[in-house]
């Protein structure tokens, strides 16, 4: 069957109640990882695991979109539907540059490798478009690559490496990561595993990355394996991403760092299953990121769809005194949906401060910050305030710590582990700390010390919460600038 989403487009969408209006959700119904994405022609694409029939988990889809700005999404529709050899899982898509696949009569096109999940068994399958992603024609030669020695064996990320001119998958399998090889898209060969030793294993393997990326301004290089790990019922954070630095020869990838070094993407709940665009121009890498947790994603109590992605953000490596680390900034096209602003600079907030941002008052709100230490003990925002509710994005001076407070933020009722306070350390960078903040209808988004440091969370707060407030206790902390921007809806 052909589902037809036109029919679902209605005034009514994208108001609902904890609707993001500038994070990516589908227009109704299930969405988890984000999938496919390329670059090509001018557009954006953003394939999704997708359930067209429910607001839970089920057969998998590919839903699709596209945007020329990461900001702004245009709908079309489901790309990959469940087939002869299984539901569509996760994976990813490239720009055949050479027609390597033979699938374009000498011309270029996109193919789309993902994993066929039948029951148990898990194979990778390839899909091709002529048209720009808007059709695509199932290769009769399903599935491309197999072990029946394996059950989880999923999330193809597949890219070219120029200096061995081959195509190069990078595959989950169960506590590890698979790394094959291709000339055409079609064949694989088996060229090497790493990490059943290294970073955390407290989950299963999932949704791989392998890319390359300068060092700061240098001309020195490093690769990045980001692997995410599934939910366990023994790891209150649940569902987390980590990352690995080092080199890649194109056959075998080396840690850089000892196997007891875990590197988290992200300190918050809710950034699950990011993986990064194909084929954007230059050294351009952007990640975006299912902003959920399978600890509660299927009961979050949003009704007409379920889950939205991150923001995009663009991903660089950084040299901090802990060694090489990965940096994310929000994709700066998230400027042009700013519109009004209020401003301040070199003010110093002690707790009898009257509330600077007691006018401020909003659901869609960017924030910039920066200040400079003092005698307070803590410091930070309060947000979607009321007399019952507030989420606390803080700095603990003393602990050197970032911290997200989502205790008393709204609705928690669904889930016993979603009201909880968590911390990320973040070290003051010349006595100074910088945070740079994203508040959506149902999420917080912290960007740290210029993207050093990102914790990113769910909340569902009542419509009515809406108060912004800044704070310190203990002492005073230096307010060195501030800005407030609101932001535009996407949808409208
Ligand atoms: C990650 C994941 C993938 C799998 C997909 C199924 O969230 O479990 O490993 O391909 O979701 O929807």
């Amino acid at each position: 069957m052909v589902l037809d989403q036109s029919n679902l487009l209605s005034s009514e969408k994208y108001i609902e109640n904890y609707r993001p209006q500038f994070h990516f959700t589908p227009e109704s119904n299930w969405m988890n990882d984000p999938n496919g994405m390329v670059y090509y022609e001018g557009e954006y694409h953003l394939f999704y695991q997708y359930h067209p029939y429910s607001t839970v988990w089920g057969p998998m889809h590919w839903g699709h979109a596209v945007s020329k700005d990461l900001i702004h999404w245009e709908h079309l529709p489901i790309a990959l539907y469940p087939d002869a050899n299984g539901a569509i899982f996760s994976g990813s898509a490239v720009v055949d540059w050479k027609d390597s696949s033979g699938f374009f009569n000498g011309g270029t096109g996109l193919v789309a490798i993902f994993t066929s999940a039948d029951g148990p068994k898990q194979t990778q399958s390839i899909a091709y478009s002529t048209d720009k992603g808007r059709t695509w024609n199932i290769y009769e030669g399903n599935p491309v690559l197999m072990d029946e020695n394996c059950l989880d064996f999923r999330d193809p990320k597949v890219f070219w490496h120029q200096k061995s001119n081959k195509w190069i998958m990078v595959l989950a399998v169960g506590d590890h990561v698979r790394i094959y090889l291709s000339d055409d898209l079609k064949t694989w060969d088996f060229a090497s595993e790493f990490g059943r030793e290294a970073g955390s294993h407290e989950g299963v393997w999932e949704c791989p990355d392998l890319f390359e990326l300068p060092i700061g301004e240098t001309d020195k290089k490093k690769w990045i394996m980001i692997v995410s790990i599934g939910n366990d019922d023994a790891h209150p954070e649940g569902s987390r991403t980590q990352y690995f630095i080092g080199e890649f020869d194109g056959k075998t990838f080396v840690n850089d760092n000892p196997n007891d070094t875990i590197l988290w993407v992200d300190y918050g709940r809710d950034n699950y299953a990011g993986v990064t665009w194909s084929d954007t121009l230059g050294e351009r890498r952007v990640f975006i990121g299912w902003m959920s947790n399978w600890k509660y994603a299927n009961i979050t109590p949003t009704k007409e769809w379920r889950s939205a992605m991150t923001l995009p953000r663009e991903l660089s490596l950084s040299s901090t005194s802990d060694g090489i680390r990965l940096t994310q900034t929000p994709v700066k096209e998230i400027e042009s949906i700013r519109t009004e602003k209020s401003k301040w600079k070199n003010l110093f907030i002690d707790p009898n401060s009257k509330n600077l941002l007691a006018d401020c008052k909003g659901k869609e709100i960017e924030i910039l910050a920066e200040f400079e230490l003092n005698s307070a003990t803590e410091f930070g925002f309060e947000v979607r305030t009321s007399s019952e509710e507030k989420t606390i994005i803080g700095y603990d001076v003393t602990e050197q710590e970032l911290f997200i407070d989502r205790q008393r933020s709204g609705d928690s009722s669904f889930h016993p582990l979603f009201a909880c306070r968590h911390t990320a350390r973040v070290e003051p960078e010349g006595n100074r700390v910088k945070l740079h903040l994203f508040l959506d209808w149902s999420s917080v988004e912290v960007f740290a010390n210029s993207g050093k440091t990102t914790m990113t969370d769910l909340i569902f707060p009542s419509s009515e919460s809406e108060g912004l407030a800044l704070f310190a206790v203990g002492g005073d902390v230096k307010l060195v600038s501030l800005e407030v921007y609101h932001l535009n809806s996407i949808w409208k």
